[in-house]
């Protein structure tokens, strides 16, 4: 059942007024509140401020209110708040997640052989694949990364990520925290439809690899900005041909592997060295919940720091803390494994299916309209697009998406995002909950070009 959107997205109230309102919250006293006074607190001051991801006029951001079986599950891990990483500390949700992992390894099609650990988002995630495709690197020239570091390398200003230029902003980060800096990574350029143009990747690889040492190329199956999904297989076989290590950023796409009609773009995924996802863009399940899969378990010992009393080496259970470096997670295994199993897979899948459903209906339709740019032909659930009224100056048209979107900010109504796809600015619609219907996103079209109507040229 939708809801009717004359309910405003969030209060649209200016970071000084909710900050007025929130101060009694933080104003730390001797005496505690009773919770009926602090829940009136927290219902008037705050929550009118949170953004009501379910309707379908939030259409700007890839977050999704938590589903009914997931909530089940989030409430018993709050409950008993659980510790993920080492046996001692609890044995149960050590477990868990270690059964969740490899039936999500399975779910995906992913090798017998492959493993995954729970992270706390889609960045430290890219990072970690990074960190051991690097350790990787060091490896093959007969050093320990762990303990030589950057220095280990004869050169580590040849060291190179090579990536699509539409590659999450996570990859700057990894590379700046590892210390190589943004100039190691190379960006590629995209289709017409913003996937990576594997004959250009060819060349450039062809010529990057007499001057640079590639440690890792990352695949993105769902691009941040406009939902695409590189071509992995071919790409597969460029990194076997250069014995590169392969990461595919999934953390917003993979769930749409699941999708029996989109299974065939993510072909080759099976063959990556590292995968990574975040469950908790549209599955519905509490933030944070990420994933981090790799395509031999071994892999992971790359990550392993033991410790006198925690972590020890010669602990004899499962101890997934020696995957990642939190030595402290939250149980978020629980809240996927209980929605999966409320919804059941064939549930999954539509609610998965829904969003995409609505925006390649969108398009479809924009495709057929004169004076709106389909900027692209979306695999997932993202449109991106540019509102082009007749005969409107041609310099003028990234001024006016600016123009709309803020116009449609200050409404409130609706939530959307602006973007660039390379010099142009657009228009970034998304459906992320099922919510969102191809009606809903129409409507913010047709909002959108009675605004550039408006606009003052
Ligand atoms: C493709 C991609 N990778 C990585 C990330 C980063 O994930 P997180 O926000 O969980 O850190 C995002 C976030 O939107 C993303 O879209």
């Amino acid at each position: 059942m939708q809801k009717k959107n004359n309910i405003p997205i969030y209060s649209g109230a200016s970071p000084e007024q909710i900050a007025a309102g929130l101060k009694t919250l933080v104003d730390f006293q001797d005496e505690g509140l009773p919770l009926e006074d602090l829940s009136k607190l927290v219902n008037e001051r705050l929550i009118p401020h949170f953004v009501q991801y379910d309707l379908p006029e939030f259409q700007s951001m890839f977050n999704a209110f938590p589903e009914k079986g997931a909530e089940f599950g989030a409430n018993i891990a709050l409950k008993y708040n659980q510790g993920v990483t080492n046996w001692q500390v609890s044995p149960g949700a050590v477990m868990l997640e270690e059964l969740c992992c490899k039936a999500l390894c399975r779910i995906f099609g992913l090798s017998t052989d492959s493993d995954g650990t729970f992270m706390y988002c889609g960045t430290y995630a890219n990072q970690e694949a990074l960190y051991m495709a690097l350790h990787r690197k060091a490896e093959e020239y007969g050093f320990d990364f762990a303990e030589k570091g950057l220095q280990g390398f004869a050169d580590p200003d040849r060291l190179a990520v090579v990536t699509s230029c539409d590659a999450h902003f996570s990859l700057k980060h990894a590379v700046r925290m590892m210390g190589l800096g943004e100039k190691s990574l190379v960006p590629l350029p995209v289709d017409k439809n913003r996937r990576i143009d594997i004959r250009r990747m060819e060349e450039t690889l062809h010529e990057l690899l007499k001057t640079k040492d590639i440690f890792c190329i990352v695949a993105t199956a769902g691009t941040t900005s406009a939902g695409s999904i590189d071509p992995i297989l071919p790409i597969v076989e460029l990194c076997g041909r250069s014995g590169v290590w392969l990461h595919v950023d999934g953390a917003y796409g993979l769930a749409y592997s699941l999708v029996p009609e989109c299974k065939k773009l993510f072909s080759g995924v099976e063959h990556a060295d590292s995968v990574s996802w975040d469950p908790h863009k549209q599955f519905g399940v509490p933030i944070p919940s990420s994933l981090l899969f790799v395509r031999r378990r071994e892999d992971f010992n790359r990550m392993a720091v033991y410790g006198d009393y925690f972590n020890r080496k010669d602990d004899i259970e499962p101890n997934p803390g020696l995957k990642s470096s939190p030595s402290t997670r939250p149980l978020t295994a629980l809240s996927l494994v209980t929605s999966i199993r409320y919804q059941g897979m064939a549930k999954v899948i539509e609610r998965l299916r829904a969003p995409l459903t609505a925006v390649k209906t969108a398009a479809d339709y924009l495709n057929t309209q004169a004076d709106v740019e389909v900027c692209h032909q979306p695999d997932t659930g993202l449109l991106c697009i540019r509102i082009i009224p007749e005969e409107f100056p041609e310099e003028q048209l990234g001024q006016l998406q600016i123009y709309i979107y803020n116009r449609i900010k200050k409404e409130r109504k609706r939530s959307i995002s602006v973007t660039k796809l390379d010099d142009k600015t657009v228009l970034r619609l998304v459906a992320i909950s099922p919510s969102v219907t191809s009606e809903a996103l129409m409507e913010t079209v047709s909002n959108a070009r009675k605004m550039a109507g408006e606009y003052q040229v």
